[in-house]
């Protein structure tokens, strides 16, 4: 007799105030036998982690590396490890969650490990609990709306320079930029060329230790950024 597959969770355990994990998301932490966090390879930090034992002091949780590279020949080989280790856990019948920091659909690895553990086991459950993702929180933080009215706003990733929002700027009212920490100098150039710099608010660690919210963005010239770094851009500007 084959044992039925346990259930996957992706949890979103919210951008970093460890009050901003959802009741469902920790229901959930409580009643799997295991749980799966991801860290890089050189460090072994996880503030997905962190946040959970905040809610469940000692619990333990088994690392997933997830390595900080784009070589699909390095990458693919970790995330089939990585959906090995996890379906070892289901194939004992026993739930397991993957916890994520902020929504984990938002560029997290667990879509990386949903996509992985798909090919393998097509017909594994799958269920996602939804995080309060790093933006919600700036905005919420800054008093910034996103969107108003028939506004719309685009969500981008910064991670290789200002590009991203180059190409889109004609077409949106407000703009979201993710991951504004190593290509910080092309990004502030950007926003330089499209009259940006007084649109904009550079958000950092939010809800963490060390957060800061900068609203004269022109003060950051030349600066390097820390990795939980955001940007808020709105075309209209900041007045409420
Ligand atoms: C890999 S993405 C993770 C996004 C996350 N899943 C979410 O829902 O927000 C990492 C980027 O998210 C942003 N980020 C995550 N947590 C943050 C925080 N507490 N404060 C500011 N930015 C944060 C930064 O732009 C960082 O470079």
């Amino acid at each position: 007799m084959t044992t039925e597959l346990g259930t996957l969770y992706g949890v979103g355990v919210g951008p970093g105030d460890p009050d901003l994990i959802t009741v469902k998301g920790l229901k959930i932490l409580k009643s799997v036998s295991h749980i799966f966090a991801a860290s890089s390879p050189k460090n072994h930090y996880s503030l997905a982690r962190n946040i959970v034992s905040v809610h469940l002091p000692g619990v333990r949780m088994e690392h997933l590396s997830f390595p900080m590279t784009r070589d699909r020949s390095v990458l693919e080989p970790a995330w089939r490890e990585n959906a090995g280790r996890v379906l070892k856990v289901l194939e004992k019948g026993d739930d397991a969650a993957f916890v994520t920091l902020g929504d984990p659909m938002t560029y997290s690895t667990f879509s990386y490990l949903l996509r992985t553990i798909k090919s393998i086991a097509p017909d594994l459950k799958v269920v996602t609990i939804p995080g309060i993702t790093s933006y919600h929180a700036a905005a919420a933080l800054s008093n910034t709306p996103l969107a108003e009215g028939e506004e719309s706003f685009h969500l981008i990733s910064g991670a290789r320079g200002g590009d991203n929002l180059r190409k889109i700027i004609d077409t949106s009212e407000n703009v979201v930029m993710l991951k504004t920490y190593k290509h910080f100098d092309d990004i502030y150039r950007s926003l330089e060329e499209l009259g940006l710099l007084d649109c904009a608010i550079s958000i950092s660690r939010a809800g963490l230790q060390g957060q800061t919210t900068v609203r004269e963005v022109r003060s950051l010239k030349g600066q390097e950024m820390p990795y939980l770094s955001l940007l808020l851009i709105k075309k209209k500007g900041f007045h409420l």
